[in-house]
C-alpha cells in the first residue's frame, strides 16, 4: 500500500471511530491529545458542539481556523498535561482521542504505556478512548464496519 493510500485510510479510520464513539460517549468533557494541525480537533467540536473539548500539545502548530480557545488548551509535554488536567477538572472526560506518536513503535509503545494511567483516571466511568494504537489494560470495543483491525482502536478504560 502506498503511503498515500495509508494516510487516508488513518484519516478516514479518525474520523469514523471518532463519530462511532460519539454515539456511546457518557456526560462530560472531550479531550484531544496531540492537537497538531487541528483536523481531528475540528472535526470533535464540529461534530459535538454541546462539549468542552480540553486539548494538549507539546507546541501549537494548529492552523488558526483550528486553534482551540486558550482557556481549555494545556502546553506541554503529554504526563504533565494530563496531571495538571486532572488537577483542573479530576475525572470529568467523557471522550479522549489519543494522537501522539510518530509510527515507530519502539518509540510510540513506550510513551503510550506511560501514558495509560494518567489518561484513564480522567476518565469518568464508561468513558472512551480512541487511539492510534492498542492501550493495555483497556477493553477494545468493535470498530466500524470501514476501519480495519488494528487500524485505529476505540477502547474503555478498565
Ligand atoms: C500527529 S500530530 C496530531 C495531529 C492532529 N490530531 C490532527 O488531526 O491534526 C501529533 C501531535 O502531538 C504532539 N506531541 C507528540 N508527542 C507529544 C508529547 N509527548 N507531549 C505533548 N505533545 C506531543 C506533537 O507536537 C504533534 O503536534
Amino acid at each position: 500500500m502506498s503511503r498515500l493510500d495509508s494516510v487516508i485510510r488513518r484519516l478516514s479510520a479518525q474520523r469514523d471511530c471518532l463519530q462511532a464513539a460519539l454515539h456511546h460517549a457518557p456526560d462530560g468533557a472531550f479531550l484531544e491529545i496531540g492537537l497538531g494541525n487541528g483536523r481531528t480537533y475540528d472535526h470533535m467540536r464540529e461534530i459535538a458542539a454541546d462539549r468542552d473539548i480540553w486539548v494538549i500539545d507539546r507546541k501549537m502548530t494548529a492552523h488558526p481556523a483550528s486553534a482551540p480557545p486558550d482557556a481549555f488548551y494545556l502546553e506541554g509535554e503529554a504526563d504533565a498535561m494530563l496531571g495538571a488536567l486532572f488537577a483542573r477538572i479530576g475525572r470529568s472526560v467523557a471522550l479522549a482521542h489519543y494522537d501522539l506518536g510518530v509510527g515507530v513503535p519502539e518509540e510510540d509503545d513506550p510513551l503510550r504505556a506511560a501514558l495509560t494511567a494518567p489518561i484513564a483516571r480522567l476518565l469518568v466511568p464508561g468513558g472512551l478512548l480512541v487511539a492510534n494504537g492498542a492501550f493495555e489494560g483497556m477493553t477494545p470495543l468493535p470498530l466500524p464496519g470501514s476501519v480495519a483491525e488494528g487500524r485505529y482502536f476505540i477502547l474503555r478504560a478498565g
